[in-house]
């Protein structure tokens, strides 16, 4: 069955105190659209719709990074969540099968619930839940799981208003029917807005069916603040380290890791304590990483160990073990199987060959204040501590720096490079000079 996504996204969001759009606030590493967009691909829809409206361009560009097939309509003026809905009329004007309506704001619906929705029998259907405090959300008036209407807070009485099951804003439903149904939506209401709650009476007095489909209420949690943001980060981190941890995963302090949304870690892998997986990180299994240590953009393979205090940055492909050590900063370079970075680098736009071991302080001196250049180390080569290999540069196979070496120029493989002072000696000249420096203390302290 054909199923179309449409999801709301033009929303000010106001109380964000913010001049970044409310959805492209991230969780996890990742815009909350990402996250919604995430749950309705799940479906495998075949067609996206985003509503934008406030920082439009910025919620396209963020969108269509995400997914580039997706469909961006503009809703001009907020009047409404039905009249957002409305705008996705051209674009799904030839589609049969399902919509569903999701919120760019409310990030944690789950595939299981939408799948639920989606293979219910009647030709709307609702997401529900109970609420714990119903506060301001909209009431579904319902007999058991089929649903009357729904009736939003600021229209409903006192006896709807004591009504428990709420509306989550999540519809799906038959695309005409549902596309019908908007066309025909009027703004009497107290807010003088276009109600996307409004379908189900609509679908009822048409004689199609409604029923509800519910779900936990923490699926349900919109962000409209920087206080539910907070709140919901944690719900992200809480739920993405539990799935880590049954998925195999060992973390000796999960409290202290911290995950995004795109983060994808092998079994028998073990994390230890205060690491930060910012987006696009890829770990095989039986790698180890080390306590305070930073990754973005990589990929570790199997069997590596990474840190303590090691820093990846975007491009850093580690093959299979390999051992990055502490105070190493990586960034777009390859490691091949079996290289070594222990201690104190910085190996940047490189490539290490395999099996090659880096010296303490070994730097790769990539740019030029202007451009950036690439520095390529052989299979099996042997760089001497406190390196700068200022690039563009290679060192061949099987060669060796010397340790202190500024390396300018390419070494051939198999080569030893030395490129230092030579070491002068100056016979018992330490002493000498120590007692020159002693008898000018002396004179200085009697003031002469
Ligand atoms: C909506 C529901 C309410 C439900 C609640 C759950 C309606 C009328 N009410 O209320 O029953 O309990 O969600 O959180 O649907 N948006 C647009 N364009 C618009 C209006 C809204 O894109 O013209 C987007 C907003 O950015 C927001 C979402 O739709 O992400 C919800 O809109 P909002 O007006 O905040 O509805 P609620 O008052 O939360």
């Amino acid at each position: 069955m054909s199923i179309s996504l449409i999801i709301l996204a033009a929303g000010k969001g106001t109380r964000m105190n913010s001049d970044l759009p409310k959805v492209l606030h991230p969780i996890g590493g990742a815009p909350m659209l990402h996250h919604a967009m995430q749950s309705g691909a799940a479906l495998s829809p075949d067609n996206i719709v985003i509503v934008a409206g406030h920082g439009a361009d910025q919620v396209r560009k963020s969108a269509l990074e995400y997914d580039e097939t997706a469909q961006i309509v503009l809703q001009q003026d907020q009047l409404g969540t039905g009249h957002a809905v409305y705008q996705a009329r051209d674009t799904l004007k030839d589609v049969d099968g399902k919509i569903i309506v999701l919120y760019g704001d409310t990030p944690f619906i789950r595939q299981e619930t939408l799948e639920k929705m989606v293979a219910a029998e009647s030709d709307l259907v609702v997401l529900g839940f109970e609420a714990a405090d119903p506060a301001r959300y909209g009431r579904l008036i319902h007999d058991g799981d089929r649903l009357d209407r729904i009736v939003e807070f600021k229209d409903a009485s006192d006896e709807e208003r004591a009504v428990n099951l709420c509306n989550s804003g999540v519809m799906s439903g038959d695309a005409r029917l549902m596309l019908d149904l908007v066309k025909a939506l009027g703004n009497d209401n107290a807010a003088g807005e276009y109600y996307l709650t409004d379908l189900p009476a609509l679908a009822k007095a048409r004689g199609f069916t409604t029923s509800i489909v519910i779900c936990d209420e923490a699926e349900t949690i919109g962000i409209d603040s920087r206080v539910a943001l907070a709140k919901a980060e944690t719900m992200f981190q809480t739920s993405a380290r539990t799935e880590l941890l049954e998925n195999g995963v060992t973390l000796q302090a999960p409290d202290s890791v911290f995950l995004s949304l795109d983060t994808h870690i092998g079994r028998d892998t073990l994390i230890e304590p205060n690491v930060i997986f910012g987006p696009g990180v890829t770990v095989e299994s039986g790698a180890t990483i080390r306590a305070f240590s930073h990754l973005e953009g990589c990929h570790v393979a199997r069997g590596s160990v990474v840190g303590p205090y090691a820093r990846l940055r975007p491009g850093a492909e580690l093959a299979e073990n390999t051992r990055i050590g502490n105070f190493v900063e990586i960034k777009n370079a390859q490691i091949n199987e079996g290289a070594k970075v222990n201690h104190l680098s910085y190996i940047g736009d490189a490539h290490v060959g395999e099996a090659s071991n880096i010296g303490a302080g070994t730097i790769t001196c990539n740019y030029d204040g202007v451009m950036k250049h690439h520095t390529d180390i052989g299979a099996g080569v042997f760089v001497g501590s406190n390196t700068m290999l200022v690039a563009p540069v290679s060192v061949g196979d099987g060669a060796m720096t010397a340790s202190g070496s500024v390396i300018t120029s390419d070494v051939e493989p198999n080569a030893l490079a030395i490129a230092r002072a030579p070491q002068v000696e100056k016979s018992g000249m330490a002493k000498k000079l120590m007692e020159m420096l002693r008898a000018k203390k002396a004179r200085r302290s009697r003031g002469n």
